[in-house]
């Protein structure tokens, strides 16, 4: 996978860094996100092909601002600066940079110059995204201006004939009208990339790679019943058949059937070797009690690693243990874009494998979600299982608001299904992210039949987003809303009002706990 030609986002802790990578991996070519300050020699070793400075939110005037090592300019490949990375290209080559006090923030439309191969059939008005509080007032030497918007003049810049092209929008937003069609322009016309990075070629070369790792051994891979472990699950089965064994612990949390789902799917339709423990009384022993958020979590998260190491143990001649870590992960734990603050722990990442001893096989490491399903679908995997909607790790325990009860988790199990059959049924659920309900401990007043009824609380969640980092709440129609809210109070014993949730993220977070 590493020898093919690479474009490479040089990330100064944009917010659009991934989508950058995303992008340009929509044309088919590889791209990898790697710190701005890397030496050269560093970035050679990826075979780049061309390199995108990403934006960020820092000024070039800021002593000790993010740069790159300088000697990029000298390598002969192509360079794209977007916005902060123009600003930082201008600024080393010798341009000038004015600070501004104020952000441009929003739609621009631009007048680009159609005979560069930059905006190769690209209107030439266009609207784009601006999001910049400094901008270029002196092109840097051997540079022109290719597209001005009404406010900016230099929009975007080039140096033809060293390949250094530059632009203050952003057109890795869907706000930029024809964004995409620039960044292809960039990496299979001025870098000459060749658009080999499909699925097909993606499952040949990784079966090729776990089979010469494994060898004659065995891999264990725990199913949780998305798609992350899914799709490895039938990566690795691809590559060594029944050299996999996968475990399934049903830790009573997960939804209405979905037990039985998983075991019908992977067991008796694809045949693999699959192993279910039914951990459910043991989960929730230890939830007995638990209603802080957070030692639910850790609770869940110990308690799991218990059970599956006893599982695994038990499988003869195991030495590599498979998981569903995604290109993202591996972008955050490398120490690009972290987070400082632990918002909530997830307990899927991290922790397992060191504590078992195994080494570890992780197929989708290069590959963001909407990648996944893509391989997902080649393998063959059907269409429910290919666009299932995230579903955190703790399972519903998080949606589960106070004490975890059978009786409270048959509850939400309820509600859930009915959500999802209505979500679905109304066309909505590939549209938004993730859409569910919460049990809420606390119970209110409500008039059913002829009786009082005093009972808990339901709230509706659906949401947006794109990588789960930020959301927004969705606009849901309210015949739709009204039906839910029907379904729910007359078929689910126990629940006397439905809530709608009507907060983004920030401030709130997409799950309840
Ligand atoms: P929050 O609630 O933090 O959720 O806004 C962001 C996204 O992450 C999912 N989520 C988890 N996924 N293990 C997971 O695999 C977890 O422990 C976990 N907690 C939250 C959540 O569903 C949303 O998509």
């Amino acid at each position: 996978m590493k020898s093919q030609p690479t474009i490479l986002v040089l990330d100064f802790g944009s917010q659009y860094t991934q989508l950058i990578a995303r992008r340009i991996r929509e044309t088919h070519v590889y791209s990898e996100i790697v710190d701005s300050a890397a030496p050269v020699e560093e970035l050679l070793r990826h075979n780049p092909a061309g390199l995108i400075l990403s934006g960020g939110p820092a000024s070039v005037h800021e002593t000790g601002c993010p740069s790159v090592d300088p000697r990029i300019f000298d390598l002969g490949i192509p360079i794209l600066g977007i916005c902060y990375g123009l600003q930082l290209m201008t600024h080393l080559l010798g341009g000038e940079v004015k600070r501004s006090g104020s952000r441009e923030y929003g739609s621009a439309s631009i007048h680009a110059d159609a005979t560069s191969p930059f905006f190769l059939g690209v209107p030439d008005s266009s609207p784009v995204w601006m999001s910049h509080a400094d901008e270029v007032v002196r092109l840097a030497p051997g540079f022109q201006a290719i597209a001005r918007s009404g406010r900016v003049p230099f929009s975007a810049v080039c140096d033809a004939s060293r390949n250094l092209y530059g632009v203050q929008f952003h057109p890795e937003v869907v706000h930029s009208k024809h964004g995409k069609r620039m960044l292809r322009n960039f990496v299979r016309g001025i870098c000459g990339c060749k658009g080999r990075w499909t699925p097909r070629a993606y499952i040949e070369q990784t079966v090729e790679a776990i089979r010469n790792r494994v060898g004659s051994d065995h891999v264990i891979c725990g199913l949780s019943g998305g798609v992350d472990s899914a799709v490895a699950a039938l990566l690795i089965h691809k590559a060594i058949g029944d050299q996999l064994t996968c475990i399934f612990v049903d830790n009573g949390l997960l939804r209405l059937n979905e037990a039985d789902k998983l075991m019908e799917i992977f067991g008796r339709k694809l045949h693999m070797r699959i192993r279910k423990v039914d951990a459910v009384d043991h989960f929730m022993k230890h939830l007995e009690g638990v209603t802080e958020p957070e030692r639910k979590r850790k609770v869940i998260g110990h308690e799991f690693i218990t059970v599956f190491k006893q599982a695994a143990v038990s499988i003869p001649n195991a030495r590599f243990l498979a998981q569903g870590t995604l290109y993202p992960d591996v972008i955050e734990s490398s120490g690009i874009g972290k987070h400082a603050v632990v918002i909530k722990s997830h307990h899927n990442v991290g922790g397992l494998p060191k504590e078992l001893g195994f080494e570890l096989v992780e197929p989708l490491r290069l590959l963001f979600k909407d990648e996944v399903r893509a391989i997902g679908k080649e393998l063959g995997m059907d269409d429910e299982m290919v666009w299932r909607q995230p579903f955190p790790g703790p399972g519903l325990a998080v949606r589960c608001l106070g004490e975890i009860t059978p009786d409270r988790l048959e509850i939400l199990r309820r509600m859930d299904a009915i959500v999802v059959e209505e979500i679905k049924a109304a066309g909505w659920y590939r549209r938004v992210w993730q859409s569910f309900a919460v049990l809420l401990p606390i119970r209110s007043v409500g008039v059913q039949g002829d009786s009082r009824s005093y009972d808990y609380t339901c709230v509706l969640r659906a949401v947006h987003s794109s990588d789960g980092m930020t959301a927004d709440w969705v606009h849901l129609p309210h015949a739709l809303l009204a039906r839910i809210s029907t379904r729910i109070t007359n078929e689910v014993n126990g629940i006397n009002r439905v809530a709608f949730d009507i907060t983004s993220k920030p401030p709130s977070t997409i799950e309840w706990e």
